[in-house]
C-alpha cells in the first residue's frame, strides 16, 4: 500500500516537472547576468537606474507605457534619486498626458504617472520584470531564481540581446527569432543594437549588453521599487527570530531542569 502510494506520488511529481518543462517552451535561453541588487544585501545601483531610465525614455517608451509608475518616484532615494527640480524637468520635457479637467494634453507633472502606450499593442512594462520572474531553471521549476537569483531582469536583458537576426512573415506580421523568448518568434523588432543612446561622461560605453542590462535593472526597479526596504525588513526579522529562538531554548532548558535532574 505504502509502496504504491509512493510510486504514484513519484509519477505525479515527474509528470508535473515534465509538463513544467513543456510549458516553459522550446528555446527560452536566459543568461545569468550579474546585477547589483542580487543576494540578501544587494541594492540598486543608482547610476545604472539613471542609465536605464534614459534607455527606456529614448527607445522603449516609443512603444511601451509604464502606467503604474508615478513620475515622482524618480526622486526616491532607493531609486534613480533625482532632485525635485530634475524630476519636474524630466516629466515636462519627455511626456504629455491627457488632462480631463482641461480636456486637452499638457506636459506631464511629477504628480502624474508615466503615460500608457497602446500604439502598437506592446505590453505595459511597469510590472514586466515581476511577471517574467520565474520558471527558469531545470524543467521550468523556477529553481534558478531561488539558487542563482535569476529573475525577470535576467530575462529582459537576455531578450534584448537574444535576437539571431532571422525573421519571417506570418499572417502579415513580421516575427523575429529570439533565443530568450519562450515561443522563439517575437513580434518586437530588435529595439537595441548598441550606441542607441549617449551616456553621460564617466559612465560605461553604451554597448548592446550594457544598455540591455541597464534598462533591465531599471525595469526591475519599476516592478519592485521597495526591494531594498523589503530586504532590510527581512534581515531584521531573521535577526529577531534568531535571538528569540536562543532565548526560548534557554528558557525551555531552565523550566525542565528540575525534572531532568530528578530523573537521573
Ligand atoms: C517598435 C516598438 C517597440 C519598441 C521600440 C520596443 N518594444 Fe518591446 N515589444 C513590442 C511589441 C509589439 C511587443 C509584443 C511582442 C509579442 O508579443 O510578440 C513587445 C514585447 C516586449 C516584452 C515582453 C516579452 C514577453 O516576454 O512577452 C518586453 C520585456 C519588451 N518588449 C521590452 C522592451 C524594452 C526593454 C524596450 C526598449 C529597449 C522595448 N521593448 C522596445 C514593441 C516594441
Amino acid at each position: 500500500m505504502i509502496r504504491s502510494i509512493a510510486t504514484s506520488a513519484l509519477v505525479a511529481t515527474t509528470l508535473t516537472l515534465a509538463s513544467g518543462a513543456y510549458a516553459a517552451g522550446a528555446g527560452g535561453h536566459v543568461t545569468d547576468y550579474d546585477f547589483s541588487f542580487e543576494g540578501p544585501f544587494g541594492s540598486y545601483d543608482q547610476a545604472q537606474l539613471q542609465r536605464g531610465l534614459q534607455v527606456y525614455t529614448q527607445v522603449c517608451s516609443g512603444c511601451h507605457g509604464l502606467k503604474y509608475v508615478p513620475l515622482r518616484s524618480l526622486g526616491d532615494e532607493s531609486g534613480p534619486g533625482y532632485s525635485d527640480a530634475e524630476v519636474r524637468a524630466y516629466a515636462e520635457q519627455n511626456f504629455e498626458v491627457f488632462d480631463e479637467e482641461e480636456d486637452d494634453y499638457r506636459p506631464a507633472r511629477p504628480t502624474d504617472n508615466f503615460p500608457e502606450n497602446n500604439a502598437v499593442g506592446a505590453p505595459d512594462l511597469s510590472l514586466m520584470a515581476k511577471a517574467r520572474a520565474g520558471f527558469h531553471g531545470p524543467y521550468g521549476t523556477g529553481l534558478n531564481q531561488f539558487f542563482k537569483g535569476m529573475g525577470g531582469a535576467e530575462y529582459i536583458a537576455s531578450l534584448l540581446t537574444g535576437y539571431t537576426g532571422e525573421q519571417q512573415e506570418q499572417a502579415g506580421t513580421i516575427l523575429y527569432e529570439n533565443e530568450a523568448y519562450p515561443g522563439t518568434w517575437i513580434g518586437m523588432a530588435p529595439p537595441l543594437y548598441g550606441d542607441d543612446v549617449a551616456y553621460a561622461e564617466g559612465q560605461p560605453e553604451p554597448t548592446l549588453e550594457q544598455e540591455a542590462k541597464d534598462v533591465a535593472a531599471f525595469l526591475m526597479w519599476t516592478a519592485e521599487p521597495k526591494m531594498m526596504a523589503r530586504k532590510q525588513a527581512g534581515f531584521a526579522g531573521v535577526v529577531f527570530l534568531t535571538i528569540l529562538a536562543v532565548l526560548l531554548y534557554l528558557t525551555n532548558k531552565r523550566i525542565w531542569a528540575p525534572i531532568k535532574k530528578r530523573d537521573t
